[in-house]
């Protein structure tokens, strides 16, 4: 493929009464990092999701490849690649969500804000391009620090003066994910049925899991708290040890990816009662100005932002030590773009 030719899954021969280009009922999505390791199954994930109807990927890399790949699934949307920054705009145009997995990832040893020297960069190039081509759209933001990568994006679409705080959304469901299945082994339950509110942001003592407030209803000893909350702060650097040094968590990140998306999707439609945590912008919840917590979906992005409601005293002391960290990684990515 030509660089400067944008990639679609399809032969060219098209019956004149055949589906238009997109035509089918449905929302246009854009995966940026697509051909990444949480890129790549997202991709198939989100092209089996009968919401969406235009399925762009792009990457600086091998994008014309996953996408003939993607392309050939039996699904509705239609699938189009596009490669390196000269296409990023022809990407973006006209999208109503956006979702973010470019950046490096890490290595056994580092923390997730050893990538901010690259990712910021990054998510920075790449958000001047929404603010640019598509700043109504819904925007799911997963490279990390996601604590420090949120920040940037707000200062970014504030700079270009389409900030929208509704329509930024850190992605933290994997944290939730790993807490419905850690705590549902602990009880001995389907994981399915289990629903766990974490809340702070995505690094270490910043993910906050309210075990007080896992439904349905349940008590937990304070041993398993202790060796819960441990592992759900520490769920990243457990697959990253385990990945020994060739990566971090993908195909868990996507299915919690493709999940979120899936709920801003249907929130978007306007179906009533969707409600997810999520790293918004919210003043309201703690002092500081972005919090992860439930925020309910709707047609305009997050509309409302929950509360953390009744916290116990373990939760307090977490919550204190959550905002002390989480402060600097907000200063650290907002200072990157007002400097
Ligand atoms: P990866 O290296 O496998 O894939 C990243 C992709 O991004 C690559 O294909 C790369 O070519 C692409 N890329 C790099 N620069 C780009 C640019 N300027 N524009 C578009 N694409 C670009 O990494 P991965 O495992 O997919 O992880 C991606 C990011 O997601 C990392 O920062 C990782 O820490 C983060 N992550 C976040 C969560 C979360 O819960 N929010 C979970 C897992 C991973
Ligand atoms: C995760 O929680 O798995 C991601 O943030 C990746 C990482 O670096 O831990």
């Amino acid at each position: 493929h030509p660089s400067n030719l944008q990639m679609e899954g399809s032969s060219g021969l098209k019956r004149a009464n055949c589906r238009a280009k997109g035509g089918a009922p449905g929302f246009k999505v854009a995966i940026l990092g697509a051909a990444g390791g949480i890129g790549q199954p997202l991709a198939m994930l989100m092209k089996m999701n009968p919401l969406v109807s235009v399925l762009h990927l792009y990457d600086v890399v091998n994008a014309p490849g996953v996408t003939a790949d993607v392309s050939h699934m039996d699904t509705g949307a239609v699938v189009r690649g596009f490669l390196g920054q000269p296409q990023l705009e022809n990407a973006l145009a006209g999208m109503d969500l956006v979702i973010i997995p470019a950046g490096v990832p890490r290595k056994p040893g580092m923390t997730r804000d050893d990538l901010f020297k690259i990712n910021a960069g990054i998510v920075k190039t790449l958000c001047e391009g929404i603010a640019k081509c598509c700043p109504h759209a819904i925007v799911n933001l997963i490279s990390n620090p996601v604590n420090s990568t949120v920040p940037i994006a707000a200062e970014v679409f504030k700079k270009a003066g389409t900030f929208d705080p509704k329509r930024l959304l850190g992605v933290t469901t994997l944290d939730v994910v790993r807490a419905n299945t850690f705590v549902a082994e602990v009880l001995g339950v389907d994981p399915r049925e289990v629903s766990v509110p974490v809340v702070g942001g995505h690094a270490g003592v910043t993910i906050l899991p309210l075990l007080s407030q896992v439904k349905p209803p349940c008590s937990f000893t304070p041993e398993e708290i202790n060796i819960l909350t441990d592992r759900i702060q520490n769920g990243g650097t457990e697959v990253v040890e385990a990945k020994a040094g060739t990566g971090s968590a993908t195909l868990s990140m996507a299915y919690a990816a493709a999940k979120f998306a899936d709920a801003c999707l249907r929130g978007l439609r306007g179906d009533a009662g969707i409600v997810e945590c999520s790293f918004v912008t919210s003043q309201v919840v703690t002092e500081l100005p972005f919090f992860a917590t439930k925020v309910r979906l709707g047609r305009t992005g997050a509309e409302e932002i929950f509360p953390l409601g009744p916290l116990n005293e373990y939760e307090r002391v977490g919550l204190e030590k959550a905002k002390k960290e989480l402060a600097v990684s907000i200063e650290k990515g907002t200072s990157f773009i007002r400097k």
